[in-house]
């Protein structure tokens, strides 16, 4: 298991210690809110991936774990402010820092961790990293907005919502891998494969996130399952059974959510087949980040990015 590679190990470690520094506020509340965010889990899948890409140049752990950090505080931010638009109660298997502090400050909160977030780069970056950063934020703030706009729309397409998935979620997970090549000199065919790589896997990794958000339960995946559809964000598994001979019973099994719990989608969801028609998606993704990640240069972190890649389909949480 790559969890268990001795390298990653000590990264890791000095990962958690940047974070723990960069989450640091005189605030008594936020604070206890913010290190309960950070010991409650989280796969830190993202840092993990800036490692990784780190390893196909010259690594230096000076650059790459300030770098790697930030990238984890990038996300604990768009979580915080994802959940008060998502109106959810539980994330990492704790309360949201919205439902502890109220929605004002966990704004405020999230606004906070981005500042963080841009010191440690700042330390370590040039202006060219800091472009390309920005620029991944505002894919993500893309991505969500598009996904605000579809809300409640059962016209919403297939190609409207891997775009959306594209921006909200994989362009982070490019970013993380091509900014570790980038940052140890990686040459530029190299860095573009990383960005192509990782967002490959952000793009399977946030379709089988909407898949559990169907077939998991609480207690696995540390948050509400079932809360995209009552949000009104129809997802790939909803989009196909929009799109099939089930189109009526989609339509209605979505109307009389509230009334029963669900259930009558969930039935038409498993008639229409769509969760494994959403899933050979996913496969997709992965099969193309994997022959890709073949392509690459021997590096420590190759075989460790080949297993992350081969985990995505059958992740449970
Ligand atoms: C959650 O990301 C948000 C999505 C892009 C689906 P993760 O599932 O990586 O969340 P943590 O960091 O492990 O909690
Ligand atoms: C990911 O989408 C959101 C971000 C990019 C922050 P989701 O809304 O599906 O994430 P979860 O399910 O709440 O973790
Ligand atoms: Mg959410
Ligand atoms: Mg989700």
């Amino acid at each position: 298991m790559w969890m268990d590679n001795e390298f990653l190990q000590g990264e890791m470690q000095q990962i958690e210690e940047q974070l723990k520094k960069a989450l640091k506020t005189r605030n008594k509340t936020v604070q206890n809110a913010l290190i309960k965010l950070q010991q409650s889990g989280g796969k830190r899948l993202r840092p993990v991936l800036t490692v990784l890409g780190a390893t196909f140049g010259n690594y230096d752990a000076s650059t790459v774990i300030p770098l790697a950090a930030s990238l984890e505080v990038i996300h604990m931010a768009t979580l915080i402010h994802d959940d008060i638009i998502d109106d959810t109660k539980l994330r990492r298997g704790s309360e949201t820092l919205h439902s502890m502090l109220g929605r004002d400050v966990a704004v405020y909160t999230g606004d906070f961790l981005f500042t963080r977030a841009f010191m440690l780069i700042a330390d370590i970056a040039e202006v060219k990293l800091m472009k390309d950063i920005s620029k991944g934020m505002a894919y993500i703030c893309d991505g969500e907005i598009d996904q605000n706009e579809q809300r409640y729309s059962k016209a919403t397409t297939v190609k409207q919502y891997l775009k959306r998935i594209s921006g909200k979620t994989a362009a982070l997970f490019a970013l993380s891998l091509a900014s570790g090549g980038y940052k140890t000199g990686c040459s530029k065919r190299i860095t573009n494969k990383l960005g192509v790589i990782g967002k490959d896997i952000g793009m399977a990794f946030q379709i089988i996130d909407d898949i559990l958000d169907f077939t998991g339960s609480e207690s696995k995946i540390g948050k509400p399952a079932f809360n995209d559809v009552i949000q009104g964000v129809y997802t790939l598994p909803v989009i196909f059974a929009l799109n099939s001979k089930y189109k009526a019973e989609t339509e209605a099994a979505l109307d009389k959510m509230q009334q029963d719990a669900g259930n009558s989608l969930k039935e038409v969801l498993e008639k229409a087949g769509v969760i494994d028609k959403a899933r050979k998606i996913a496969m997709r993704y992965v099969e193309k980040a994997r022959s890709k990640t073949l392509e690459l240069p021997d590096a420590l972190g190759k075989e460790i990015i080949l297993e992350i890649i081969d985990q995505q389909i059958s992740r449970k949480f």
